[in-house]
């Protein structure tokens, strides 16, 4: 319902917006000043100690000097209480004494059918309910357990059963009132003039229902119990009540929890949504089965200023991402935009939490990348970049994304970065040097200022002179690198994982020799284990750690274990689970093993082709960048490769 605008006029004169917002905080007796009705506190959206969070009578009005959140009445209730629009304006209407504007009739008769029809939904809901608690729902109880849903998650989310009846519910709610026209509006039944005799929609299936965001059920999907019955999830047609593309599973639950700060997180379906919200993430929400509209997308920055939107690591993922990138330009405003967290390859956030705890979703969410870096990854990374027709070629489709964006302010701001980012790039490949040996690869050395080199170090490192731009982008696109980064995720598993399981060492050791470590440090640190435990493989973890840390200089072995507890990696510490150690470090391993050969032959190629054996050369070449850029496009770069193919994310 619209409410015209001197009636919220009227509400705000009537209510000091003190008022509102003193229920919420303790003013600051000294600071404040009641007689010009200015008010203090401690801001109520972020945790503070000494109050910025202004109330100001006059204007009717607040603004946070912290945290900058500001607003009226409406939006702190909205905003802090997770209150709806309508719902704030009708409970601060009946305190001010206003009666609620008449709507018009046409209106009120439209919202009197959809009255009737959530009645109609509700009691189906409880009938669901009520038959996946009764002994026709025995086996969706043992299903429901089987996937690890605790009873208070099902009695939260209001699952229910449907039984294999094509008259279960349509004899029920007529028996409770219910009028055929109205079980069909609500898409409870399937009837139609072709159709004799009307029967359920929902058979033999699992029920999930979907809750407008005032709590009302509205629609439902259904889960499928066997494999093979299709489709997997069926969901209520669209209603009088119901338009998928402008409801958000969970939404309502996910708008209170992320009004209260919870990070809120777009996922794919039902049972990611339940499982997120299970293992602590309740601002999780997910549309019902299509991608993301444009109505959820704006659904979901009234909720949040940058909601995280979650997508399978492969390629459908990274194509949805993409799709999310485009549909998102034309709206980012100054403070409004969304981040992209990219799953491991084949697991949705259920399958992870399951196989890796909430810590495993917790660093994937951690790891996710704001739009700007996703669309430049997506412009830089589509091809070779080592010729000015070529860099031409991906400036011109960035200017191009970039001009979508309708936000002045924020297309400038992208264009400076982006800008900024393609002359950073040139300077880079017009060093004098660059490019010998590989002509077709921009011969750009990688990492620099990224941990020290040893040169005949602890196996050395590996010289990464000829990594193509394609590689190059990803190390640029990490920037100057985050505090602490100069011992990678990959290389802290590598060795970490032995610290806390030495008797998983064995022919690892060999591995580990092989390997070459950025970091200085570190690789003294995997030498020095190396040592010990080729002397004495029976060393316990302790003994191990007492051994290390006896040795002068000091090893940095504190900021391993940092490392992998930081990443939820609880299982390569000690104490942890030694098999699943295992299987962690070789998947870590064999990545390397990928990239190290990757440029080793990338090496091999460009000396042949330095040689003239041109033909050969060339072809290989291209083969090695093709694949090179298979495994980038499939995970952005590197740190992101480790945290997606690294985790202890594959069910074994
Ligand atoms: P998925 O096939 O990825 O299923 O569909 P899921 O969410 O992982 O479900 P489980 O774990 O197998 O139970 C993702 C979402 O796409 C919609 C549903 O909303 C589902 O949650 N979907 C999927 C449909 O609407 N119809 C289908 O037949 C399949
Ligand atoms: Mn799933």
């Amino acid at each position: 319902m619209r409410f015209p605008p001197s009636f919220l006029d009227a509400i705000r004169a009537r209510i000091p917006i003190a008022d509102v917002v003193g229920r919420r905080v303790t003013w600051d007796k000294r600071k404040s000043q009641p007689s010009r009705g200015d008010y203090w506190a401690c801001c109520p959206f972020h945790g503070e100690k000494t109050p910025s969070f202004h109330a100001d009578n006059r204007r009717g009005h607040y603004h946070c000097f912290g945290c900058g959140v500001s607003g009226d009445h409406f939006t702190f209730l909205v905003e802090l209480d997770g209150m709806s629009f309508p719902e704030a304006v009708t409970e601060l209407a009946r305190e001010a004494g206003l009666q609620l504007p008449d709507p018009d009739p046409r209106e009120e008769a439209r919202e009197a059918r959809r009255t009737g029809l959530a009645e109609v939904m509700e009691k189906a809901a409880a009938y669901f309910e009520k038959q996946l608690a009764g002994p026709d729902g025995a086996r969706a109880r043992a299903y429901l357990r089987e996937r690890g849903l605790a009873a208070e998650t099902v009695a939260r989310f209001r699952l229910g059963y449907a039984p294999a009846s094509r008259n279960a519910l349509k004899g029920w709610l007529a028996e409770a009132g219910v009028k055929p026209e109205e079980m069909a509006e609500a898409g409870l039944v399937i009837a139609g003039d072709d159709i004799p005799v009307s029967y359920d929609r929902f058979r033999d299936r699992l029920i999930f229902p979907i809750l407008d965001f005032r709590g009302k059920v509205i629609a439902f999907g259904g889960r499928a119990l066997s494999a093979d019955a299709q489709p997997k999830y069926l969901n209520s047609p669209e209603t009088p009540l119901f338009s998928k593309s402008r409801v958000l599973f969970n939404g309502q639950a996910a708008r209170a929890s992320s009004a209260r700060g919870g990070r809120l997180v777009v996922v794919e379906g039902y049972m990611d949504v339940i499982a997120c919200v299970a293992a602590g993430f309740e601002a999780a929400v997910a549309p019902l089965g299509t991608a993301l509209t444009e109505d959820q997308l704006q659904l979901l920055w009234q909720m949040a200023d940058e909601p995280t939107l979650c997508f399978d690591g492969d390629n459908a993922g990274v194509k949805a991402a993409e799709r999310a990138i485009d549909l998102a330009l034309p709206h980012l405003k100054p403070g409004r935009s969304l981040a992209f967290a990219l799953l491991p390859e084949g697991q949705d956030p259920d399958d992870l939490i399951r196989a890796s705890g909430r810590e495993a979703l917790s660093a994937v969410l951690d790891a996710a990348s704001p739009l700007a870096e996703m669309l430049w990854r997506r412009e830089m990374t589509r091809g070779p970049l080592d010729t000015p027709e070529r860099l031409a070629g991906a400036e011109k489709a960035l200017k191009s994304a970039v001009a979508q964006i309708g936000d002045a302010d924020v297309r400038r701001h992208y264009d400076e970065l982006y800008r900024d980012r393609l002359f950073e790039r040139r300077r880079q490949q017009s060093r004098p040097g660059a490019g010998q040996g590989a002509p077709f690869s921009g011969g750009n050395q990688r990492g620099a200022g990224r941990g020290r080199a040893k040169p005949g170090g602890f196996a050395g490192r590996p010289d990464w002179g000829e990594a193509s731009p394609s590689l190059l982008s990803t190390s640029l696109v990490r920037g100057a690198g985050r505090a602490g980064a100069a011992i990678s995720l990959s290389d802290a598993i590598l060795v970490g994982a032995l610290l806390a399981h030495p008797d998983l060492a064995g022919e690892r050791l060999e591995k580990l020799g092989d390997m070459a470590f950025a970091d200085a440090a570190l690789a003294d640190l995997a030498a020095a284990l190396s040592m010990e435990l080729s002397q004495e493989p029976d060393l316990s973890a302790e003994e191990l750690a007492a051994r290390l840390k006896a040795r002068t200089p000091a090893l940095p072995v504190s900021a391993v274990t940092g490392k992998l507890a930081s990443a939820g990696l609880s299982d390569l510490l000690v104490g942890g689970d030694a098999s699943r150690a295992a299987a962690i470090w070789d998947d870590a391993a064999l990545l390397r093993l990928r990239t190290t050969t990757l440029s080793n032959a990338r090496r091999a190629a460009a000396r042949d082709l330095a040689e003239e054996a041109v033909e050969g050369g060339l072809t290989r070449l291209k083969d090695i960048q093709e694949e090179d850029l298979r495994l980038r496009h499939r995970a952005f770069d590197e740190e992101r490769t480790e945290a997606v193919l690294l985790h202890p994310f594959k069910a074994r």
